[in-house]
């Protein structure tokens, strides 16, 4: 991409991301440099509910905003006069929270002057790649974008518009990992125990069937595989094991694997198998599909070690790119890169910008 100024004034933007449990600020400059990037995080409150509470979530962005948005600034070595512009996060999301950074944001962009430009949260996850690898994604990509919230398959093309190609019917990849490993005892959120115990478990052991849906075959499911992973549960009586987990909150690798007989290990490496099996299938036919240059994987699961292992392995004819793993969950760098083209463009908001809980991105 080229950059934005004819001066030698490099151009920053401040990005802003309040969608869900983390609240997060960064400022990027000319397209790719990531001077600061600030998440806090709300695991630990959201920790003992076994998943997010919205009031809780709206309550700690508050707390957090701005001191996050401080420290990224102070970590840029940047002020509201050096910005070209405030991107953030306008959906989907859950409303209360996506209002705080929204809010926050509109402020400054009035009282500075300063543009506004609304970024949908999974064009910030495809963001989240392009800001790191740049000119060499080939369009039209294909991108899977596999979070707590999302798990869709979009064609990218040139210049960043997007098509729908499918999506989850029910829960989202990430939310499947999250439900499994609160079943099995292990807390919120269960995507990285389940990647760090995965590999000590033989991922043929309990065989899953692989979904087959009707009407579009791109489109995912992942409510039957939940189903099938509590039938294996309720069967084998692990009522005991999952106590002693449950007690456990937090606990490390070591206690997990202390307390996770081998039966258990094999189960959660099979239902990481078949998730992945899912994902990787349905990208690769619909990247064949739309003669893709590249393929992107983003969005929280994306940092998924067997995910990554069985994509680079898998001898495609295209490169495969992944964010790194700080940039794989949610951050305010990704905002800010989304924002880059819109400011190129001039695509800039205006105050009656609203914040959409089912913003779709095509
Ligand atoms: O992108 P993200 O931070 O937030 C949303 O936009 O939803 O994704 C969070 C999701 C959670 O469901 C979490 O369990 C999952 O990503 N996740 C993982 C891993 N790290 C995070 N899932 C599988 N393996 C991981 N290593
Ligand atoms: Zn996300």
């Amino acid at each position: 991409m080229t950059k934005l100024s004819s001066s030698t004034r490099p151009v920053r933007i401040l990005g802003i991301e309040s969608s869900c449990d983390e609240t997060a600020a960064a400022v990027v400059e000319d397209n790719t440099r990531i001077l600061s990037s600030v998440v806090a995080s709300q695991l630990s409150t959201h920790a003992k509910y076994g998943g997010v509470v919205p009031e809780l979530a709206s309550r700690e962005h508050l707390r957090a905003i701005v001191p996050v948005v401080s420290a990224a600034l102070d970590q840029a070595g940047t002020g509201f006069r050096d910005l070209a512009a405030i991107a953030v996060t306008k959906g989907p999301g859950l409303v209360g929270s996506l209002l705080v950074g929204m809010t926050f944001a509109k402020s400054i962009c009035l009282v500075h002057g300063i543009p506004l430009i609304g970024v949908n949260h999974i064009e910030g996850h495809i963001h989240a790649v392009v800001l790191e690898t740049g000119p060499e994604i080939a369009y039209p990509a294909l991108a899977l974008v596999v979070s707590g919230g999302h798990t869709h398959l979009f064609e990218v093309r040139e210049g960043f518009t997007y098509r729908l190609l499918g999506r989850t019917r029910d829960d989202a990849a990430g939310e499947a990992f999250d439900k499994v490993a609160k079943l099995l005892g292990y807390g919120y959120p269960g995507g990285p125990v389940i990647d760090q115990l995965a590999p000590y478990g033989d991922p043929r052991a309990v065989h899953f069937t692989l979904s087959r849906m009707k009407g579009n075959p791109l489109d995912f499911s992942f409510s039957g595989l939940k189903t099938a992973v509590l039938r294996w549960v309720q069967s084998h009586h692990l009522d005991a094991e999952i106590a002693t987990r449950r007690k456990l909150a937090g606990a490390s690798i070591q206690d997990w694997l202390r307390t996770t007989p081998q039966a258990t290990l094999d189960l959660l490496a099979s239902f990481q198998y078949t998730v992945i099996e899912e994902l990787m299938r349905r990208a690769v036919v619909s990247a064949e599909q739309i003669g893709a240059r590249s393929l992107i994987v983003s969005g929280g699961v994306a940092s998924n070690r067997g995910l990554r292992e069985r994509a680079s392995s898998a001898r495609l004819p295209y490169p495969v790119f992944f964010p790194t793993p700080a940039l794989s969950t949610d951050n305010a760098a990704m905002i800010a890169a989304a924002g880059f083209p819109k400011l190129q463009r001039g695509e800039f908001d205006s105050f009656d910008l609203r914040a959409s809980a089912n913003l779709a991105l095509a």
